[in-house]
């Protein structure tokens, strides 16, 4: 029996088979197989040359607060139990191999193929969102047209949002901070400044006068490809995630830095 981690590991045990008559069964599980996994395994072993068998413990299927965590896992006995029952690959993605991009891809493709809209409206805010959403509608060829809408701000810049909720009014007028310290960023490139390191420094050490504010990241990429980018030359994009006590915040802004020393 082969275990394979990636779908391009799969693609390729697969190849040869796709050449041939020879049909592929596949039982998908969530693991710690037992008696009914196992018949299935042995149905499909009868009907096909040959048995793919994936174990993936799906987050999609588990609300909040629903036993993700604690649904059991066996892996040393499945393996062994996939192996007497005749599967000739064990494919075991992590999440990432099935949700690169989370589960957002998955939920707006689902919503675009309910609505079937001609033009669909995301928040910059959401950056990295909107980028993804953007790619899968190209590279799907969906017939949607992605708009994106500027961020909506509170009076300090706080960028509005459903979290800002979870804030007491004294951190959100505080958390005007964000905003405040992606704008001295901004300055800093328009004048000139060329070394991510030295923004990034600067936005750490803004951020440490609040005790309660905890840097996630800030990362300064390329506006259209999020490349990280060791000197600053064109369209960028400073995008900050950051905890305010309980609370995570994201946020970016978009700078166009002069292309001229
Ligand atoms: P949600 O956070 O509710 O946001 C819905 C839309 O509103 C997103 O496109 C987001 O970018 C936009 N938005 C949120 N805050 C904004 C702000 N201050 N200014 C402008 N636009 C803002 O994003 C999601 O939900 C989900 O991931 C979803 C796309 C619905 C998929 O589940």
């Amino acid at each position: 029996m082969k275990i394979v981690y990636t779908v391009q590991e799969l693609r390729q045990q697969l190849s040869s088979y796709r050449k041939t008559e020879k049909t592929i069964g596949f039982v998908p599980t969530m693991g710690s197989l037992h008696e009914g996994h196992l018949s299935l395994f042995e149905t499909a072993g009868k009907e096909n040359e040959l048995v793919v068998a994936s174990i993936f413990v799906n987050p999609a299927q588990f609300g909040p607060g629903e036993d993700l965590e604690k649904y059991p896992r066996d892996l040393d006995n499945d393996k062994m139990k996939c192996r007497n029952c005749g599967v000739d690959i064990l494919f075991l993605p992590d999440n990432h191999e099935i949700y690169p991009e989370g589960f957002v891809a998955t939920v707006v493709t689902k919503l675009f193929n309910m609505v079937q809209p001609d033009r669909a409206y995301f928040g910059e805010k959401d950056a990295q969102q909107l980028a993804i959403i953007r790619r899968m509608t190209a590279d799907l060829n969906m017939p949607v047209d992605i708009i994106s809408c500027p961020t909506i701000r509170e009076e300090n810049g706080l960028a509005k949002s459903s979290r800002n909720a979870f804030l007491s009014q004294e951190q959100r007028t505080r958390a005007g901070i964000l905003y405040h310290g992606l704008k001295t960023a901004e300055k800093m490139i328009r004048d000139g400044e060329k070394s991510p390191e030295k923004i990034k420094d600067m936005f750490r050490r803004m951020m440490e006068h609040s005790s309660d504010i905890t840097v996630e990241y800030i990362e300064i990429v390329e506006a259209d490809s999020f490349r990280r980018l060791q000197s600053i030359n064109g369209k960028v994009l400073i995008g900050i995630a950051v905890k305010l006590g309980t609370v995570r915040l994201i946020d970016n802004i978009r700078v166009s830095a002069s292309e001229v020393y």
